[in-house]
């Protein structure tokens, strides 16, 4: 492990003896390091829904140890699998880590699972680091870190490739409203990895680009369609066509388990409508949790398998 990595056994593990999925409660860090035990798979899904556990790798393996925990108690998988599906529904990697355990959902498969996204962070963010160049000032939104695939990152274990290169200048890290996984999650890796940063207001982005202070742009993402359009946190379309105006060149990293060829673009994308009492209890609120990024406006995706361009129906096939 580099410096600062979080152990992934410390961001989400199944427990056999009394048999529990533990979860670092990502909903109080910064300030506390704190725990939620979850002994039944309806306790996992509350979990994933109140996103103590979130970011869609994350999501899955956390979903693939649920059923794991419902096999060793006994419980009707159907069922268990039923509800640990219907928690979130963006993340395509939620259904992908369920179908990986049906049939054999061992404790076994499900940490085989785990270590296969923290290897597969691990190569696309080797791949990434090459599209940086010395003195690079990337900026980034949301939270694709360590906390949310299991370890590592994807975006974030991109940052940190490039840092350990000597690629990277500073991180501009958008604070990410309504729920700060900006300011509150990816601060705190790239401040624990010995990586600059500045945090900003997501409204700052455009004005920092302005000024020429943006050399990439750089997400994770929650399911990219056959054709690459790309579904990542809120705020994340507005980015992609700041960096376009900019001629700033905007990346996408993550696992081909986000990967969905099943949907044709961005419009099949399911998007998920969060409480409006995230934004305001006084008013009335709408509060969509995801936007899409049509295809047009990535300038590459980055896998495991390397670094994939347009047109991406045939990249990524
Ligand atoms: O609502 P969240 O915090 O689960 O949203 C997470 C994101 O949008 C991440 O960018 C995405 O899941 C990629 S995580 C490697």
């Amino acid at each position: 492990m580099g410096r600062g990595d979080l152990d992934p056994e410390q961001i989400v593990r199944l427990e056999e003896d009394v048999p529990a999925v533990v979860l670092l409660d990502q909903r109080r860090l910064p300030e506390e390091v704190v725990e939620v035990r979850c002994s039944t798979p309806a306790e996992v899904a509350d979990a994933i829904r109140t996103m103590v556990v979130r970011g869609a790798p994350a999501i899955g393996i956390a979903a693939a140890y649920g059923l794991a925990l419902a096999a060793l108690g006994g419980d009707d998988l159907p069922e268990a699998e039923r509800v640990l599906a219907a928690s979130r529904p963006t993340a395509v990697n939620l259904p992908w880590a369920l179908a990986q355990l049906r049939g054999e959902p061992t404790a076994e498969r499900a940490r085989a699972l785990h270590e296969g996204e923290v290897d597969r962070c691990r190569r696309m963010a080797a791949h990434a680091a090459e599209l940086f160049r010395p003195g690079t000032r990337a900026l980034t939104h949301c939270n694709a870190g360590g906390l949310a695939t299991g370890g590592y990152g994807s975006a974030v274990g991109a940052l940190r490739a490039a840092a350990e290169r000597r690629l990277l200048e500073r991180v501009l890290v958008d604070e990410t409203r309504p729920l700060l996984q900006g300011a509150r999650l990816t601060a705190w890796e790239l401040e624990r990895a010995g990586i600059p940063l500045a945090v900003i207001a997501d409204s700052a982005a455009g004005s920092f680009m302005a000024r020429g202070e943006v050399d990439l742009v750089v997400t994770g993402a929650d399911r990219i369609a056959a054709n690459g359009d790309t579904a990542n946190k809120i705020g994340t379309y507005s980015l992609a066509v700041l960096a376009a105006h900019h001629t700033i060149p905007f990346y996408v990293v993550a696992p081909s388990s986000t990967l969905d060829p099943e949907t044709p673009d961005g419009s099949a994308i399911p998007i998920e409508e969060r409480d409006p009492g995230e934004l305001t209890s006084r008013f009335e609120a709408s509060n969509p949790a995801f936007d899409v990024t049509p295809a047009a406006l990535i300038a590459a995706i980055v896998t495991e398998n390397g670094v994939h361009r347009a047109p991406y129906e045939e990249s990524l096939a």
